[in-house]
């Protein structure tokens, strides 16, 4: 990583360098014309703030309260699924980095390193995140091994009935099952480093998943297996189901609508994520940030919201919690951090979201993260 990274979009150009084209398309790109994914970011550029001054800011106070746990900084890492393929250590070093920082970190149902070795990894404030299958029963021991390893809330994401259509991703032939031609031999073969880091770790698989369904750790019969499990019948019954299984703090993710907002707190979610799941599923969704203010108004007296999807910068933060989230999430970001610098690369990307949070917070006058003023935005 060179020492030269002032921003999270210098971390993207050094993963881009690194990594070859269909891994580093894997991680940016969108689903179909990418029109949801660029409106992701693109929305928070007309928010603007209302700068006010002489407030006293030598204390600014970053860390915040998020379902009654204290939190370093309203900012978590949010689930995603084969980081293996970024670096070898992918999850491993995501939780390492998200406990240094004092922050959650969730891991996904389709991490490439399992959550027991995870939670050996960095036993810090953990959480799972499930996919409802067509498998319930493995659904359910899915939970049982989470509990038992100590993490501390379930995200259960709900906008993935269908896989989203990625066309890089066919492009690249990074499918389930993948199409290797000269073309792939070519793109791995002019990344020596990457290659290189990889090669002793052929092992890549679906840690969480291994031995599921008769099937070993090989990747790609898991993902095939995967793909064959997601389940379109999900419904309002599902989540009163997962209710009763699960105790701990319970989150929905990939919630876009006032009104699923409010169902999903009736039927006991503790905390609601507006997420269009960075842009990779519905093109044509709105992005968040437009998302988040009727989502803010339906339940945000009774449910923790977090904003996820598109944040680049401790300024989206802000606008976030100016509208009325309590923390945000980050994906890419993240992802461009490790392909950058492994572990460093992350603790970077969050160490500049942090400078960058602070520097708004200070010059619009807010002084706790905890209590972010609504007029913080131009009306
Ligand atoms: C490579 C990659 C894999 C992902 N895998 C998952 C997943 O397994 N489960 C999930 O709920 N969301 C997954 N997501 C979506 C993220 O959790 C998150 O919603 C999204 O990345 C946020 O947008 P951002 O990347 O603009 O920050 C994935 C995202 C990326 C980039």
């Amino acid at each position: 990583m060179s020492a030269v990274c002032a921003s999270v979009d210098d971390l993207r150009r050094q993963a881009k360098r690194y990594l070859p084209r269909m891994v580093f398309d894997f991680v940016d790109g969108g689903a179909e014309r990418e029109i949801t994914l660029r409106a992701n970011t693109a929305d928070f550029e007309p928010l603007r703030f209302a700068p006010r001054v002489l407030t006293d800011v030598s204390q600014v106070d970053l860390s915040t309260t998020l379902l009654g746990e204290q939190l370093a900084l309203p900012l978590l890492i949010a689930p995603m699924g084969l980081c293996g393929l970024v670096r070898p250590e992918g999850e491993l070093a995501l939780a390492r980095a998200a406990r240094a920082a004092g922050i959650p970190f969730v891991l996904s149902t389709a991490a490439s390193h399992s959550l027991e070795a995870v939670m050996d990894a960095a036993a810090g404030n953990l959480w799972f995140q499930l996919y409802i299958f067509r498998d319930r029963e493995f659904a359910r021991s899915l939970l049982q091994r989470a509990r038992a390893a100590g993490y501390r809330a379930l995200v259960v994401t709900v906008d993935l009935t269908r896989g989203g259509k990625r066309e890089k991703d066919i492009h690249n032939g990074f499918t389930v099952p993948p199409r290797f031609t000269r073309r792939t031999a070519l793109d791995l073969l002019r990344h020596p480093a990457w290659l290189w880091r990889m090669a002793p770790h052929r092992g890549l698989t679906l840690g969480n998943l291994v031995g599921w369904g008769g099937q070993d750790s090989n990747v790609i019969a898991l993902s095939t297996f995967m793909n064959t499990q997601i389940d379109p019948s999900i419904s309002w019954a599902d989540l009163d189901w997962l209710r009763a299984e699960w105790d701990l703090p319970l989150l929905v993710k990939g919630i876009l609508h006032p009104d699923d907002a409010r169902q999903a707190v009736a039927a006991g979610a503790d905390g609601i994520i507006v997420s269009n799941h960075g842009g990779r599923q519905l093109d044509g969704a709105p992005s968040t940030i437009s998302a988040l203010a009727g989502v803010v108004d339906a339940v945000s007296t009774s449910a923790d919201v977090i904003l996820d999807s598109g944040v680049r910068s401790g300024a989206d933060i802000l606008k976030a919690l100016a509208l009325g989230a309590r923390a945000c999430m980050i994906g890419k970001a993240a992802l461009y951090g490790l392909g950058a610098g492994g572990q460093g690369g992350v603790e970077r990307v969050l160490a500049i979201l942090r400078q960058e949070l602070d520097v708004a917070m200070a010059l619009t006058g807010n002084h706790r993260a905890s209590a972010v003023r609504s007029d913080t935005l131009k009306p």
